[in-house]
């Protein structure tokens, strides 16, 4: 009974010390966004880069289809593709295959991508 008690006490310790910036029903690790936009800036069906990372210099992941509609968790700031130097981070079975997780220039990615909607990686 007291040992009861004392992990209850703890318990609730523990849950009192968690961040009180996330919403009811939320854990912590649910605080990234979950941000739906449409690859745009080129004609339909033409092929965006995916990257590793937020430059035209990092390696080449896959390809994006414009008109695609895809999940993005968050952005980091990297090289500007004509002015834009936001890269976004699609996330997931983004074709229906296997997980590849990897970074869309903003300048590629529709409006709904904003860096406030995103936040950073
Ligand atoms: C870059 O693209 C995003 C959409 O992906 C947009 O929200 C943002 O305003 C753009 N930034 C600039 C500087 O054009």
């Amino acid at each position: 009974m007291k040992l009861f008690t004392l992990l209850s006490l703890s318990l609730l310790s523990l849950a009192a010390a968690l961040p009180a910036d996330t919403e009811p029903g939320m854990t912590r690790w649910d605080k990234r966004s979950n941000v739906w936009c449409v690859v745009t800036g080129k004609t339909q069906g033409a092929n965006v880069h995916c990257r590793a990372g937020p430059s035209t210099d990092s390696k080449h992941v896959r390809y994006v289809k414009v008109g695609d509609l895809l999940r993005f968790t968050c952005y980091k700031k990297g090289e500007c593709v004509d002015g834009n130097c936001t890269w976004d981070y699609a996330v997931g079975n983004i074709y229906g295959d296997e997980p590849k997780n990897c970074y869309v220039s903003g300048r590629y990615t529709d409006d709904l991508c904003t860096a406030a909607a995103l936040g950073k990686c």
